[in-house]
Protein backbone atom coordinates (compact mmCIF):
# COMPACT_ATOMS: atom_id res chain seq x y z
CA UNK A 1 0.00 0.00 0.00
CA UNK A 2 2.75 2.16 0.87
CA UNK A 3 3.91 2.29 -2.67
CA UNK A 4 1.12 4.22 -4.19
CA UNK A 5 1.44 6.79 -0.92
CA UNK A 6 4.58 7.44 -2.08
CA UNK A 7 3.95 7.68 -5.79
CA UNK A 8 1.31 9.94 -5.36
CA UNK A 9 3.27 12.61 -2.57
CA UNK A 10 6.57 12.32 -5.19
CA UNK A 11 4.11 13.36 -8.54
CA UNK A 12 2.80 15.75 -6.71
CA UNK A 13 5.88 16.97 -5.08
CA UNK A 14 7.74 17.12 -8.35
CA UNK A 15 4.48 18.67 -10.04
CA UNK A 16 4.73 21.25 -7.01
CA UNK A 17 8.32 22.18 -7.42
CA UNK A 18 8.87 22.69 -11.12
CA UNK A 19 5.24 24.73 -11.26
CA UNK A 20 7.07 26.58 -8.55
CA UNK A 21 10.16 27.40 -10.95
CA UNK A 22 7.65 28.61 -13.52
CA UNK A 23 5.15 30.61 -11.01
CA UNK A 24 2.62 27.83 -12.06
CA UNK A 25 2.39 25.53 -9.18
CA UNK A 26 -1.70 25.13 -9.20
CA UNK A 27 -1.85 24.63 -12.72
CA UNK A 28 1.09 22.00 -12.43
CA UNK A 29 -0.37 20.31 -9.46
CA UNK A 30 -4.20 20.23 -11.20
CA UNK A 31 -2.84 18.99 -14.27
CA UNK A 32 -0.39 16.13 -12.40
CA UNK A 33 -3.34 15.34 -10.24
CA UNK A 34 -5.68 14.94 -12.77
CA UNK A 35 -2.75 12.96 -15.07
CA UNK A 36 -2.30 10.58 -12.10
CA UNK A 37 -5.88 9.87 -11.74
CA UNK A 38 -6.51 9.22 -15.63
CA UNK A 39 -3.67 6.64 -15.27
CA UNK A 40 -5.09 5.19 -11.96
CA UNK A 41 -8.45 4.81 -13.83
CA UNK A 42 -6.72 2.87 -17.01
CA UNK A 43 -4.92 0.47 -14.33
CA UNK A 44 -8.61 -0.37 -13.08
CA UNK A 45 -10.42 -0.94 -16.74
CA UNK A 46 -7.12 -3.39 -17.70
CA UNK A 47 -8.07 -4.66 -14.31
CA UNK A 48 -11.70 -4.98 -15.21
CA UNK A 49 -10.53 -6.16 -18.35
CA UNK A 50 -8.47 -9.13 -17.14
CA UNK A 51 -10.97 -10.39 -14.80
CA UNK A 52 -13.40 -10.78 -17.69
CA UNK A 53 -11.52 -12.66 -19.94
CA UNK A 54 -8.11 -13.74 -18.06
CA UNK A 55 -6.80 -15.72 -20.87
CA UNK A 56 -7.56 -12.83 -23.66
CA UNK A 57 -6.45 -9.33 -21.57
CA UNK A 58 -2.85 -9.56 -19.48
CA UNK A 59 -3.07 -8.22 -16.26
CA UNK A 60 -2.20 -4.55 -14.96
CA UNK A 61 0.84 -3.83 -13.97
CA UNK A 62 1.06 -1.47 -11.24
CA UNK A 63 3.22 -1.73 -8.36
CA UNK A 64 1.20 -1.08 -5.61
CA UNK A 65 -3.10 -2.17 -4.35
CA UNK A 66 -3.68 -3.22 -7.72
CA UNK A 67 -0.66 -5.57 -8.32
CA UNK A 68 -1.86 -7.17 -4.79
CA UNK A 69 -5.40 -7.33 -5.60
CA UNK A 70 -4.17 -9.17 -9.08
CA UNK A 71 -1.63 -11.32 -7.02
CA UNK A 72 -4.73 -12.07 -4.39
CA UNK A 73 -7.38 -13.04 -7.59
CA UNK A 74 -4.73 -15.12 -8.97
CA UNK A 75 -4.02 -17.08 -5.87
CA UNK A 76 -8.09 -17.62 -5.32
CA UNK A 77 -8.51 -18.49 -8.83
CA UNK A 78 -5.97 -21.03 -8.62
CA UNK A 79 -7.39 -22.71 -5.24
CA UNK A 80 -11.12 -22.89 -6.96
CA UNK A 81 -9.32 -24.47 -10.14
CA UNK A 82 -7.62 -27.03 -7.85
CA UNK A 83 -10.87 -27.47 -6.20
CA UNK A 84 -12.47 -27.82 -9.58
CA UNK A 85 -10.37 -30.50 -10.45
CA UNK A 86 -10.93 -32.28 -6.93
CA UNK A 87 -14.54 -31.77 -7.53
CA UNK A 88 -14.89 -33.12 -10.96
CA UNK A 89 -12.54 -36.20 -10.25
CA UNK A 90 -14.73 -36.81 -7.53
CA UNK A 91 -17.57 -36.92 -9.47
CA UNK A 92 -15.91 -38.85 -12.24
CA UNK A 93 -15.26 -41.14 -9.11
CA UNK A 94 -19.07 -41.50 -8.54
CA UNK A 95 -20.65 -41.98 -11.71
CA UNK A 96 -17.99 -44.62 -12.85
CA UNK A 97 -19.14 -46.30 -9.61
CA UNK A 98 -22.87 -45.74 -10.22
CA UNK A 99 -22.24 -47.05 -13.81
CA UNK A 100 -20.71 -50.10 -11.82
CA UNK A 101 -23.43 -51.01 -10.07
CA UNK A 102 -25.31 -53.56 -11.29
CA UNK A 103 -29.22 -51.91 -9.71
CA UNK A 104 -30.72 -49.49 -11.07
CA UNK A 105 -30.46 -46.00 -9.21
CA UNK A 106 -32.60 -42.68 -10.49
CA UNK A 107 -32.62 -39.65 -8.98
CA UNK A 108 -35.72 -38.47 -8.45
CA UNK A 109 -36.72 -34.51 -8.53
CA UNK A 110 -39.55 -33.58 -5.85
CA UNK A 111 -42.49 -33.67 -8.13
CA UNK A 112 -40.98 -37.51 -9.34
CA UNK A 113 -39.20 -36.17 -12.18
CA UNK A 114 -35.87 -38.14 -13.21
CA UNK A 115 -32.77 -36.05 -12.33
CA UNK A 116 -30.27 -38.15 -12.82
CA UNK A 117 -30.28 -41.75 -14.10
CA UNK A 118 -26.96 -44.52 -13.91
CA UNK A 119 -26.53 -47.00 -16.63
CA UNK A 120 -28.22 -50.30 -15.28
CA UNK A 121 -31.68 -48.27 -15.50
CA UNK A 122 -31.65 -48.39 -19.33
CA UNK A 123 -31.41 -52.34 -19.22
CA UNK A 124 -33.80 -52.45 -16.29
CA UNK A 125 -35.85 -49.91 -16.16
CA UNK A 126 -35.77 -48.55 -19.88
CA UNK A 127 -34.79 -44.91 -18.32
CA UNK A 128 -31.84 -43.41 -20.45
CA UNK A 129 -30.62 -40.43 -18.80
CA UNK A 130 -30.35 -37.75 -19.73
CA UNK A 131 -32.87 -38.31 -22.76
CA UNK A 132 -35.35 -38.69 -19.63
CA UNK A 133 -34.11 -35.65 -17.78
CA UNK A 134 -37.34 -33.46 -16.81
CA UNK A 135 -40.16 -36.69 -17.36
CA UNK A 136 -42.27 -37.52 -14.59
CA UNK A 137 -40.96 -41.26 -13.44
CA UNK A 138 -45.20 -42.89 -13.46
CA UNK A 139 -45.15 -41.67 -16.79
CA UNK A 140 -42.03 -44.24 -17.44
CA UNK A 141 -42.79 -47.16 -15.16
CA UNK A 142 -47.00 -47.48 -15.00
CA UNK A 143 -47.02 -50.51 -13.10
CA UNK A 144 -49.73 -50.29 -10.16
CA UNK A 145 -47.55 -51.56 -7.81
CA UNK A 146 -45.14 -49.38 -8.34
CA UNK A 147 -47.38 -46.12 -8.44
CA UNK A 148 -48.42 -47.98 -5.37
CA UNK A 149 -44.43 -47.59 -3.98
CA UNK A 150 -44.05 -43.92 -5.67
CA UNK A 151 -47.08 -42.34 -3.93
CA UNK A 152 -46.81 -43.97 -0.41
CA UNK A 153 -46.10 -41.54 2.44
CA UNK A 154 -43.76 -41.76 4.18
CA UNK A 155 -42.52 -43.93 2.30
CA UNK A 156 -42.36 -47.77 2.31
CA UNK A 157 -39.82 -49.35 4.06
CA UNK A 158 -39.98 -52.54 2.32
CA UNK A 159 -39.27 -52.99 -1.37
CA UNK A 160 -41.84 -54.59 -3.82
CA UNK A 161 -41.25 -56.99 -6.69
CA UNK A 162 -42.55 -54.96 -9.99
CA UNK A 163 -42.49 -56.33 -13.63
CA UNK A 164 -39.94 -54.40 -15.61
CA UNK A 165 -41.42 -52.20 -18.37
CA UNK A 166 -38.51 -53.32 -20.43
CA UNK A 167 -39.31 -56.86 -20.54
CA UNK A 168 -42.33 -59.44 -18.84
CA UNK A 169 -39.86 -61.66 -17.97
CA UNK A 170 -37.74 -59.31 -15.98
CA UNK A 171 -38.91 -58.86 -11.96
CA UNK A 172 -37.14 -55.88 -10.27
CA UNK A 173 -37.45 -55.41 -6.50
CA UNK A 174 -37.59 -51.98 -6.49
CA UNK A 175 -37.61 -49.33 -3.21
CA UNK A 176 -37.65 -45.71 -2.80
CA UNK A 177 -35.26 -44.10 -0.43
CA UNK A 178 -35.83 -40.41 0.39
CA UNK A 179 -32.63 -38.10 1.15
CA UNK A 180 -31.59 -34.43 1.94
CA UNK A 181 -34.83 -33.34 2.41
CA UNK A 182 -37.48 -33.56 -0.09
CA UNK A 183 -35.01 -35.57 -2.90
CA UNK A 184 -35.77 -39.10 -3.45
CA UNK A 185 -33.75 -42.27 -4.91
CA UNK A 186 -35.49 -45.30 -6.66
CA UNK A 187 -33.49 -48.28 -6.62
CA UNK A 188 -34.46 -51.28 -8.44
CA UNK A 189 -32.62 -54.62 -8.31
CA UNK A 190 -32.67 -57.52 -11.01
CA UNK A 191 -34.98 -59.99 -8.86
CA UNK A 192 -35.68 -62.63 -12.24
CA UNK A 193 -33.26 -65.42 -11.18
CA UNK A 194 -34.85 -65.59 -7.51
CA UNK A 195 -38.36 -65.38 -8.35
CA UNK A 196 -38.07 -67.62 -11.09
CA UNK A 197 -36.31 -70.26 -8.36
CA UNK A 198 -39.04 -69.34 -5.84
CA UNK A 199 -41.79 -70.45 -8.36
CA UNK A 200 -39.83 -73.62 -9.49
CA UNK A 201 -39.90 -74.32 -5.85
CA UNK A 202 -43.32 -74.12 -5.69
CA UNK A 203 -43.74 -76.34 -8.90
CA UNK A 204 -41.95 -78.97 -7.53
CA UNK A 205 -43.68 -79.36 -4.73
CA UNK A 206 -46.99 -79.18 -6.39
CA UNK A 207 -45.71 -81.44 -8.58
CA UNK A 208 -44.40 -84.10 -6.09
CA UNK A 209 -47.31 -83.87 -4.14
CA UNK A 210 -49.64 -84.28 -6.83
CA UNK A 211 -47.73 -87.15 -8.39
CA UNK A 212 -47.59 -88.82 -4.82
CA UNK A 213 -51.18 -88.68 -3.91
CA UNK A 214 -52.53 -90.77 -6.76
CA UNK A 215 -50.61 -94.47 -5.40
CA UNK A 216 -51.05 -93.04 -2.03
CA UNK A 217 -55.06 -92.86 -2.55
CA UNK A 218 -55.31 -96.01 -4.46
CA UNK A 219 -53.15 -97.81 -1.17
CA UNK A 220 -55.43 -95.84 1.23
CA UNK A 221 -58.44 -97.04 -0.61
CA UNK A 222 -57.62 -100.45 -0.23
CA UNK A 223 -56.62 -100.11 3.30
CA UNK A 224 -60.05 -98.54 4.25
CA UNK A 225 -62.00 -101.08 2.70
CA UNK A 226 -59.73 -104.15 4.14
CA UNK A 227 -59.47 -105.54 7.40
CA UNK A 228 -57.81 -108.86 8.80
CA UNK A 229 -61.03 -110.83 9.08
CA UNK A 230 -60.93 -109.60 4.66
CA UNK A 231 -61.61 -112.87 2.30
CA UNK A 232 -57.98 -113.95 0.90
CA UNK A 233 -59.34 -113.95 -2.61
CA UNK A 234 -60.08 -109.71 -2.01
CA UNK A 235 -56.55 -109.50 -0.56
CA UNK A 236 -54.96 -111.28 -3.75
CA UNK A 237 -56.36 -109.06 -6.13
CA UNK A 238 -54.95 -106.17 -3.98
CA UNK A 239 -51.54 -107.21 -3.45
CA UNK A 240 -50.45 -106.34 -6.96
CA UNK A 241 -52.19 -103.38 -7.58
CA UNK A 242 -50.98 -102.11 -4.26
CA UNK A 243 -47.35 -103.57 -5.08
CA UNK A 244 -47.38 -101.86 -8.32
CA UNK A 245 -48.36 -98.65 -6.50
CA UNK A 246 -45.38 -98.77 -3.90
CA UNK A 247 -42.98 -99.28 -6.91
CA UNK A 248 -44.12 -96.31 -8.45
CA UNK A 249 -43.76 -94.12 -5.83
CA UNK A 250 -40.46 -95.79 -5.26
CA UNK A 251 -39.22 -95.29 -8.81
CA UNK A 252 -40.07 -91.25 -8.48
CA UNK A 253 -38.28 -91.13 -5.33
CA UNK A 254 -35.46 -92.73 -6.89
CA UNK A 255 -35.39 -90.90 -9.81
CA UNK A 256 -36.14 -87.28 -7.66
CA UNK A 257 -32.86 -88.44 -5.45
CA UNK A 258 -31.09 -88.75 -9.01
CA UNK A 259 -31.95 -85.31 -10.80
CA UNK A 260 -30.82 -83.99 -7.56
CA UNK A 261 -27.87 -85.31 -7.13
CA UNK A 262 -27.04 -84.20 -10.89
CA UNK A 263 -28.65 -80.93 -10.34
CA UNK A 264 -25.97 -80.62 -7.07
CA UNK A 265 -23.12 -82.03 -8.96
CA UNK A 266 -22.53 -84.03 -5.82
CA UNK A 267 -22.11 -86.87 -7.85
CA UNK A 268 -18.20 -87.00 -9.24
CA UNK A 269 -17.43 -87.49 -13.03
CA UNK A 270 -15.71 -90.82 -13.61
CA UNK A 271 -15.15 -89.73 -17.61
CA UNK A 272 -13.66 -92.98 -19.49
CA UNK A 273 -13.75 -94.25 -23.07
CA UNK A 274 -17.79 -96.08 -23.84
CA UNK A 275 -18.15 -98.15 -26.54
CA UNK A 276 -21.34 -97.21 -27.59
CA UNK A 277 -21.62 -99.24 -30.34
CA UNK A 278 -21.65 -102.06 -27.77
CA UNK A 279 -23.70 -100.22 -25.43
CA UNK A 280 -26.61 -99.23 -27.95
CA UNK A 281 -26.49 -103.01 -28.40
CA UNK A 282 -26.85 -103.64 -24.29
CA UNK A 283 -29.16 -101.05 -24.51
CA UNK A 284 -31.39 -102.73 -27.16
CA UNK A 285 -31.44 -106.23 -25.79
CA UNK A 286 -32.99 -104.72 -22.26
CA UNK A 287 -35.55 -102.95 -24.30
CA UNK A 288 -36.90 -106.18 -25.48
CA UNK A 289 -37.67 -107.16 -21.45
CA UNK A 290 -39.88 -104.31 -21.30
CA UNK A 291 -43.65 -105.47 -20.61
CA UNK A 292 -44.09 -102.59 -23.44
CA UNK A 293 -42.41 -104.36 -25.69
CA UNK A 294 -44.48 -105.92 -28.48
CA UNK A 295 -42.72 -107.02 -31.73
CA UNK A 296 -41.33 -103.51 -32.02
CA UNK A 297 -38.55 -103.71 -34.62
CA UNK A 298 -34.76 -102.32 -33.34
CA UNK A 299 -32.60 -101.33 -36.24
CA UNK A 300 -29.23 -100.36 -35.20
CA UNK A 301 -27.46 -97.90 -37.83
CA UNK A 302 -23.56 -97.22 -36.47
CA UNK A 303 -22.30 -94.86 -38.79
CA UNK A 304 -18.77 -94.86 -36.85
CA UNK A 305 -16.86 -97.16 -33.97
CA UNK A 306 -15.62 -94.27 -31.94
CA UNK A 307 -15.59 -94.43 -28.52
CA UNK A 308 -16.85 -91.49 -26.18
CA UNK A 309 -15.35 -90.10 -23.23
CA UNK A 310 -18.40 -90.00 -20.79
CA UNK A 311 -19.75 -91.28 -17.26
CA UNK A 312 -20.59 -95.21 -18.63
CA UNK A 313 -23.54 -95.52 -15.82
CA UNK A 314 -25.06 -91.57 -16.62
CA UNK A 315 -24.40 -92.47 -20.58
CA UNK A 316 -26.48 -95.86 -20.01
CA UNK A 317 -29.42 -94.20 -17.86
CA UNK A 318 -29.57 -91.71 -20.41
CA UNK A 319 -29.87 -93.85 -23.37
CA UNK A 320 -31.90 -95.84 -21.89
CA UNK A 321 -34.68 -93.83 -20.86
CA UNK A 322 -34.74 -92.59 -24.92
CA UNK A 323 -35.30 -96.04 -25.77
CA UNK A 324 -37.45 -97.10 -23.50
CA UNK A 325 -39.52 -94.32 -24.43
CA UNK A 326 -39.91 -95.15 -27.74
CA UNK A 327 -40.90 -98.80 -26.67
CA UNK A 328 -43.14 -96.99 -23.86
CA UNK A 329 -45.11 -94.48 -26.85
CA UNK A 330 -45.18 -96.50 -29.79
CA UNK A 331 -47.50 -98.87 -30.84
CA UNK A 332 -47.06 -102.66 -31.70
CA UNK A 333 -44.50 -103.59 -34.61
CA UNK A 334 -43.08 -99.75 -34.37
CA UNK A 335 -39.69 -99.42 -35.91
CA UNK A 336 -37.08 -97.85 -33.65
CA UNK A 337 -33.52 -97.05 -34.85
CA UNK A 338 -30.65 -96.32 -32.86
CA UNK A 339 -28.03 -94.54 -34.73
CA UNK A 340 -24.30 -93.46 -33.86
CA UNK A 341 -23.14 -90.72 -36.14
CA UNK A 342 -20.09 -88.73 -36.45
CA UNK A 343 -20.19 -85.33 -38.77
CA UNK A 344 -17.74 -82.28 -39.00
CA UNK A 345 -19.26 -80.83 -36.19
CA UNK A 346 -20.25 -83.69 -33.77
CA UNK A 347 -20.82 -87.21 -32.74
CA UNK A 348 -24.87 -87.17 -32.26
CA UNK A 349 -26.70 -90.80 -30.34
CA UNK A 350 -29.69 -90.57 -31.90
CA UNK A 351 -32.81 -92.77 -31.04
CA UNK A 352 -35.33 -92.21 -33.63
CA UNK A 353 -38.99 -94.11 -34.11
CA UNK A 354 -41.77 -94.02 -36.60
CA UNK A 355 -44.53 -93.86 -33.76
CA UNK A 356 -47.38 -91.62 -33.54
CA UNK A 357 -45.18 -88.76 -32.76
CA UNK A 358 -45.64 -85.49 -30.42
CA UNK A 359 -46.80 -81.95 -31.06
CA UNK A 360 -44.99 -79.37 -31.78
CA UNK A 361 -46.07 -77.55 -29.25
CA UNK A 362 -44.93 -79.75 -25.78
CA UNK A 363 -41.70 -80.15 -27.38
CA UNK A 364 -39.68 -77.13 -25.35
CA UNK A 365 -41.36 -79.13 -22.36
CA UNK A 366 -40.50 -82.04 -22.50
CA UNK A 367 -37.48 -82.08 -20.53
CA UNK A 368 -39.38 -80.44 -17.42
CA UNK A 369 -39.88 -82.42 -14.25
CA UNK A 370 -42.97 -84.21 -14.56
CA UNK A 371 -44.25 -83.11 -18.21
CA UNK A 372 -45.97 -85.48 -19.85
CA UNK A 373 -47.76 -85.12 -23.18
CA UNK A 374 -50.38 -87.28 -22.30
CA UNK A 375 -50.28 -87.60 -18.94
CA UNK A 376 -53.64 -90.66 -18.72
CA UNK A 377 -51.14 -92.20 -21.02
CA UNK A 378 -48.30 -91.80 -19.10
CA UNK A 379 -49.53 -93.14 -15.76
CA UNK A 380 -50.84 -96.17 -17.53
CA UNK A 381 -46.98 -97.10 -18.62
CA UNK A 382 -45.97 -96.30 -15.48
CA UNK A 383 -44.07 -92.95 -16.49
CA UNK A 384 -43.25 -89.99 -14.01
CA UNK A 385 -41.99 -87.54 -16.14
CA UNK A 386 -38.95 -87.26 -15.02
CA UNK A 387 -36.90 -89.15 -17.77
CA UNK A 388 -36.06 -86.65 -19.86
CA UNK A 389 -35.52 -84.06 -17.14
CA UNK A 390 -32.57 -86.58 -15.81
CA UNK A 391 -31.41 -87.25 -19.59
CA UNK A 392 -31.04 -83.37 -20.03
CA UNK A 393 -28.57 -83.22 -16.63
CA UNK A 394 -26.35 -85.75 -17.78
CA UNK A 395 -25.98 -84.59 -21.31
CA UNK A 396 -25.45 -81.40 -19.92
CA UNK A 397 -22.66 -82.66 -17.41
CA UNK A 398 -21.14 -84.17 -20.36
CA UNK A 399 -21.24 -80.85 -22.35
CA UNK A 400 -23.48 -82.61 -24.79
CA UNK A 401 -27.34 -81.23 -25.99
CA UNK A 402 -30.45 -82.99 -26.48
CA UNK A 403 -32.10 -82.05 -29.49
CA UNK A 404 -36.02 -83.25 -30.07
CA UNK A 405 -37.92 -83.48 -33.15
CA UNK A 406 -41.12 -85.05 -33.71
CA UNK A 407 -43.97 -84.69 -36.11
CA UNK A 408 -47.40 -86.25 -35.35
CA UNK A 409 -48.42 -89.24 -37.53
CA UNK A 410 -44.27 -89.68 -38.42
CA UNK A 411 -42.49 -90.26 -35.41
CA UNK A 412 -40.03 -88.68 -32.76
CA UNK A 413 -36.56 -88.18 -33.19
CA UNK A 414 -34.31 -88.16 -30.13
CA UNK A 415 -30.99 -86.66 -31.02
CA UNK A 416 -27.89 -86.56 -28.08
CA UNK A 417 -25.24 -84.27 -29.63
CA UNK A 418 -21.49 -84.00 -28.06
CA UNK A 419 -18.48 -82.20 -28.77
CA UNK A 420 -15.63 -83.91 -31.43
CA UNK A 421 -13.30 -83.58 -28.41
CA UNK A 422 -14.90 -86.08 -26.43
CA UNK A 423 -14.52 -89.26 -29.40
CA UNK A 424 -11.69 -91.65 -28.96
CA UNK A 425 -10.72 -93.86 -31.65
CA UNK A 426 -11.47 -97.14 -31.64
CA UNK A 427 -7.68 -97.92 -32.16
CA UNK A 428 -6.48 -96.15 -29.65
CA UNK A 429 -8.45 -97.46 -27.36
CA UNK A 430 -5.93 -100.53 -26.52
CA UNK A 431 -2.79 -97.78 -25.96
CA UNK A 432 -5.62 -95.60 -23.27
CA UNK A 433 -7.16 -98.80 -21.49
CA UNK A 434 -5.07 -99.87 -18.12
N1 LIG B 1 -40.62 -91.46 -28.34
C1 LIG B 1 -41.69 -90.82 -27.86
N2 LIG B 1 -42.83 -90.75 -28.56
C2 LIG B 1 -43.92 -90.08 -28.09
N3 LIG B 1 -43.94 -89.46 -26.90
C3 LIG B 1 -42.82 -89.49 -26.16
C4 LIG B 1 -41.65 -90.16 -26.59
N4 LIG B 1 -40.69 -90.00 -25.62
C5 LIG B 1 -41.26 -89.27 -24.64
N5 LIG B 1 -42.53 -88.97 -24.95
C6 LIG B 1 -43.45 -88.15 -24.13
O1 LIG B 1 -42.67 -87.35 -23.30
C7 LIG B 1 -43.10 -87.47 -21.94
C8 LIG B 1 -41.91 -87.27 -21.03
O2 LIG B 1 -41.04 -88.39 -21.09
P1 LIG B 1 -40.15 -88.73 -19.85
O3 LIG B 1 -39.20 -89.80 -20.22
O4 LIG B 1 -39.58 -87.47 -19.31
O5 LIG B 1 -41.19 -89.22 -18.76
P2 LIG B 1 -41.94 -90.60 -18.61
O6 LIG B 1 -41.45 -91.56 -19.62
O7 LIG B 1 -43.41 -90.29 -18.59
O8 LIG B 1 -41.50 -91.05 -17.17
P3 LIG B 1 -40.13 -91.74 -16.73
O9 LIG B 1 -39.20 -91.67 -17.88
O10 LIG B 1 -39.70 -90.93 -15.55
O11 LIG B 1 -40.51 -93.13 -16.38
C9 LIG B 1 -43.72 -88.83 -21.85
O12 LIG B 1 -44.69 -88.86 -20.85
C10 LIG B 1 -44.34 -88.99 -23.24
O13 LIG B 1 -45.62 -88.43 -23.23
MG1 LIG C 1 -39.33 -91.90 -19.82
Amino acid sequence: MSWDYWRLLTIVSLAGFVGLLFDQMVLFLFVSSFLYAFWIQAKWNQLWLWLQNPKKNPPPSAEGAIDDICRRIESVRLQNKSRKKRLADYLKQFQAATAALPDAVVVLGPQGQVAWANIASKQLLGIIWPRDSHVRVHNLIRDPVFQQLLTASPPKKKAKIVVSPVSADLYLEMKIVNYMGDGRLLIARDMSQTVKLQKMRRDFVANVSHELRTPLTVLHGYLETFDQDSPAEMWGSALPVMREQTQRMNLMINDLLVLSQLEMGEKKRQHKPVDVNALLTAIAEDAKQLKEYKQHQIQLDFESDDWLLADASELRSALSNLVFNAIKYTPEKAQITLCWKVNNNNACIEVNDNGMGIEEHHLARLTERFYRVDSGRAQETGGTGLGLAIVKHILKRHDAKLNISSEIGVGSQFHCCFPKLKLVKASKIDSISP
